[in-house]
């Protein structure tokens, strides 16, 4: 960006200690050269020059551009060693319209439909195998993650791997909890007995698995399955690309909705008067069977997940770097330029949403023309546009029918009454998880 014409912190000092907070502590940083800058500003200069972009006005701009503008592949992004080198998450250009491309069928609304089930059974196994099996607190957030990588598992693989899906995620956490980490913690390196080699030897695992699946796949079979394995098999991509593809969806889809589940759960349950709602809502829609309409039925619960993902989005900025000179309404960004956009920024504007701290889902149920015009440019915890998430509406699902089974069936206090800090740098989660007492509703 051109540094004349864009605000934000001046000098060595202050320069350095806003790199230092948005590499370490993003979200109060965020918010304190937001109030200082404006919602789009510059750090640092030169070739090191990275731009924060949370005005809507420069954010609709932005996610619209082609992508051929930006570069994903870029060298801060670390995420290939997890994801593989052929992986629509790192790849740029055509590489990535094909992957992506091949990939997209796989979440087509039939499929997901079809999807919904499936969801709420896993979050009854979760309420009847875990959470009352005990009276003591419990912490919500790693039952989160389980529930959320039971059902991306089963997605993906289908009951052949469906059943295997602890499993597989038992073999995978190295390598998840290595790739949450900040870029500089993964900096590449081949000595052993670190937690990059650890996280080498369980991808190496989850390969064999995943080939295994490809292979069996691939010879003549009596089981035709209807899952998003199937859909990359037929796209013509290359067995290493499947491959990539399949640990990219796990990656991508698993800390995120799991973080998306902890403060949802965390917002929704300490509110007693929201929680009295979603569970008349529930009872009402899950009188019925579980079918196509059930999640259209839902929808104060989705409101509530909207306003959690509001105010807690799982990934606070994604970063893209400019390919080429581009402008942001008055602001000029040159080639070379780390673009960090955040949903957390836009999500919490004073001028867009009416005190933006409260946590309010009646705001997107009852929002006049001009309110919802503004709510639907500055809500983007998915990002918008051709590298939006592939899995969006896979996780507000998710999320949404989780929650409402959960309010249907129990009551939830929690062992302390502040709202935590976020913690995570790539992902962000509620510092110390969300330790609570779960119990049959009365
Ligand atoms: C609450 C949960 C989730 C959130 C908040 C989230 C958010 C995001 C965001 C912000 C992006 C980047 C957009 C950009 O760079 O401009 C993204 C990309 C992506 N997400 Fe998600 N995501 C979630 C769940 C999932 C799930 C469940 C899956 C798959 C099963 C998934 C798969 C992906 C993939 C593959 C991409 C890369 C798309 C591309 O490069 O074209 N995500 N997601």
């Amino acid at each position: 960006m051109g540094r004349a014409d864009i605000p934000g912190p001046r000098g060595a000092r202050e320069t350095l200690g806003a790199l230092r907070g948005l590499t370490s502590d993003p979200c109060p940083t965020l918010d304190a050269l937001v109030a200082r800058h404006g919602a789009t500003f510059a750090v640092g200069g030169g070739p090191l020059t990275m731009a924060v972009v949370g005005d809507p006005a420069h954010l609709a701009p932005l996610l619209a551009m082609s992508t051929d503008t930006f570069k994903w592949g870029h060298r801060f992004n670390v995420l290939g060693f997890i994801v593989g080198p052929g992986s629509m998450i790192v790849s740029d250009g055509d590489d990535h319209r094909r992957r992506r491309g091949a990939t997209q069928p796989g979440f087509a609304r039939r499929r997901l439909d079809g999807w919904m089930p499936l969801i709420v059974a896993a979050t009854d196994r979760l309420i009847d195998e875990t959470l009352l099996a005990t009276s003591r607190p419990v912490d919500l957030y790693p039952h989160g993650r389980t529930l959320v990588r039971r059902i991306v598992v089963h997605v993906l693989f289908g009951d052949a791997l469906g059943e295997r899906a602890d499993e597989l995620g038992a073999i995978l956490e190295p390598a998840m909890t290595y790739g949450v980490q900040p870029a500089l913690r993964q900096l590449p390196h081949p000595l052993p007995y670190t937690r990059r080699a650890h996280a080498r030897e369980a991808l190496r695992a989850a390969d064999r698995i995943i080939y295994e699946e490809i292979e069996r796949r691939l010879r003549p079979r009596a089981d035709e399955q209807s899952d998003v394995l199937d859909t990359l098999i037929t796209s013509g991509l290359l067995k290493s690309e499947i491959r990539d593809q399949t640990i990219t969806l796990i990656a991508a889809g698993y800390d995120t909705t799991a973080s998306g589940f902890a403060w949802m759960v965390l917002r929704a349950a300490r509110e007693p008067a929201i929680w009295a709602k979603l569970r008349a809502e529930a009872d009402t829609v899950f009188a019925d069977d579980v079918d196509a309409s059930t999640l259209r039925r839902l929808t104060y619960a989705e409101a509530v997940v909207r306003e959690s993902l509001r105010l807690h989005p799982p990934g606070v900025f994604s970063p893209r770097q400019a390919e080429r000179a581009v402008q942001l309404g008055d602001f000029p960004v040159k080639k070379g330029t780390m673009i960090l956009w955040s949903p957390y920024v836009s999500g919490r504007l004073p001028d867009v949403w009416k005190d933006p701290l409260e946590f309010r889902p009646a705001r997107f149920l009852d929002a006049d023309p001009r309110q919802q015009a503004a709510i639907d440019g500055a809500w983007l915890p998915f990002g918008r546009g051709p590298r939006a998430c592939i899995g969006f509406a896979l996780a507000q699902m998710e999320l949404t029918l989780a929650l409402a089974r959960l309010a249907q069936r129990v009551d939830i206090s929690f062992t302390r009454r502040a709202v935590p800090r976020p913690v995570g740098m790539i992902v962000n989660r509620p510092e110390g998880g969300i330790p609570a007492t779960v119990t049959r509703r009365t």
